[in-house]
């Protein structure tokens, strides 16, 4: 074993990090840095392309200092949010526009045209995904459409997803994306190695834009020795919600996670069979290392942590997203109020882009800790309607891991083990998301011979069983559904 580290990149929605592990799993140094959100329209999300990477490439530097210089660090891990895109001039290595974010919604009247077209049950059966605005292809398409720089970059023009901006800046041009973060795209058939061209036809993106497909763990390519004073080796790439499976060990069929971050996403490791939701979730590929390839089946929530930073930032009701786990207790329940926080529409099960978000149930006895429970207690609202799409699949949750910033706020971690009845267990560092990645780097680095023996790099975890009674859950969960579908009919 090396006494060399492993340098973790996790780009997030709201904040990039760097991360240095040791190869037995100990977190040794983070830096963070937020990113800024525009909201230029309703329904619209957008990164400045140019602010993740410096962003990024800082971070990174505080942590190869802090590793006594890039000869001290044996590869690589990058994990990303999905499915947000970029546009860059492969000449200058600029974007040509805003990224446009997982969370935008200004291609829906986009895809309800591919839906009336009569496209939606082959775009389901071939990517696994549902026709949404969340993925990336309709957001290429607009990209090409409505900004000039990027429609007359012709042979100049790159398109990615942010792992493959990031490997570009960072070797200075290298074009690739792994095929979990290019399972996202929906330009890639879900058994595919490569971008399939009718569904860049039907999407009307242009394939020469598009990265090489890589594996999730493998020698890709190396830092440009100029940015951290030598060369490091990238090895592992990953979107974040498959990173944090593999950090959770979800490497067994029926293994499920779910990772409480800007959204909560939860999927369950299918093994090698090829997952086909009858009940509106999505197939997507867990990993491809070698001619392995592992899938997994998703329900994917659009807002949980971001309705905290909401409740924060927007409303101003809390200075603090800790504090909401202490307001959550200062009630005996939410007080009748109920919250269906539907921010950025709804995702799985449901697929409602244009759907907002409501708060119900108000009175003059409302108080700030009943609206702050209510929103805690909409994040278990949606993971139950995800569990009974599970199971209709085939796929229940026996068990759920829980990680995620979010998941460490205790109130939270029992709601859930009471609402879905199952035992919820969290490990001691909730960011299994970095670790995934770190047992990625330290797999295509040669120091793991597979993800199992990577997997001895997770720590322990503490679990949460089921108290609830089931008539105040059975309660909770009728109210929760008249409000669902209430909103869902008008
Ligand atoms: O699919 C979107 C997802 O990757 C975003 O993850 O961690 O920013 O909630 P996160």
């Amino acid at each position: 074993m090396t006494d060399r580290y492993l340098l973790v990149l996790d780009e997030g929605t709201t904040s990039t990090r760097a991360m240095l592990y040791a190869p037995d799993g100990r977190r040794i140094a983070m830096a963070q840095a937020e990113l800024t959100q525009y909201y230029p329209q309703p329904g619209w999300v957008e990164h400045d392309a140019a602010e993740i990477w410096t962003r990024t490439r800082d971070c990174a530097r505080q942590m190869v200092e802090r590793a006594g210089g890039a000869d001290r660090i044996a590869a690589i891990g990058i994990t990303n949010q999905r499915e947000t895109v970029v546009a860059w001039d492969r000449r200058t290595g600029e974007p040509l526009a805003p990224a446009i974010v997982w969370q935008d919604r200004r291609t829906t009247a986009q895809c309800a045209a591919l839906r009336d077209a009569g496209h939606e049950a082959m775009l389901q059966q071939r990517t696994g995904l549902v026709v949404d605005p969340y993925f990336s292809a309709s957001k290429m398409r607009w990209l090409i459409d409505n900004v000039p720089a990027v429609a007359q970059a012709g042979d100049r023009l790159a398109l990615g997803t942010i792992e493959s901006w990031l490997v570009w800046k960072l070797t200075g041009g290298l074009h690739v994306s792994d095929a979990s973060n290019a399972s996202r795209t929906q330009l890639v058939a879900l058994d595919g190695t490569d971008w399939d061209p009718a569904l860049c036809d039907l999407f009307g993106v242009p394939r020469a834009a598009l990265p090489e497909i890589v594996d999730n763990a493998g020698a890709f390519g190396e830092t440009l020795a100029a940015l951290f004073g030598g060369a490091i080796p990238i090895r592992g790439l990953a979107g974040d919600q498959q990173a944090a499976s593999i950090g959770q060990a979800c490497l067994t069929p029926g293994d499920a996670k779910a990772t409480l971050g800007t959204g909560a996403f939860i999927l369950a490791n299918m093994g090698a069979q090829l997952p086909a939701s009858r009940h509106r979730l999505l197939g997507t590929l867990l990993y491809r290392i070698g001619d392995q390839r592992i899938y997994a089946l998703e329900g994917s929530i659009f807002i949980a942590g971001n309705l905290i930073k909401w409740l924060r930032d927007q409303l101003g009701l809390i200075g603090s997203a800790e504090e909401t786990e202490a307001l959550a207790r200062s009630v005996p329940d939410s007080g009748g109020v109920l919250m269906l926080p539907a921010l950025a529409g709804l995702g799985a099960p449901h697929w409602r882009p244009d759907v907002n978000g409501v708060i119900a149930g108000l009175t003059q006895g409302s108080t700030r800790a009943h609206i702050v429970r209510a929103a805690l207690e909409s994040l278990s609202h949606q993971l139950s309607d995800l569990a009974t799409a599970f199971a209709a699949d085939g796929a229940p949750w026996r068990q759920l891991r829980i990680d995620g910033g979010m998941s460490a706020n205790d109130w939270i971690a029992q709601d859930i083990a009471d609402m879905l009845d199952v035992s919820v267990d969290r490990p001691a560092d909730v960011e299994t998301t970095a670790l995934g990645a770190a047992m990625l780097a330290g797999l295509g680095a040669g120091l793991f011979r597979s993800l199992n023996e990577a997997a001895t790099m997770a720590g322990k975890t503490i679990r949460f069983d089921p108290a609830m009674l089931p008539q105040p859950r059975d309660a909770r969960l009728s109210a929760w559904h008249r409000l669902r579908d209430r909103t869902l009919a008008s």
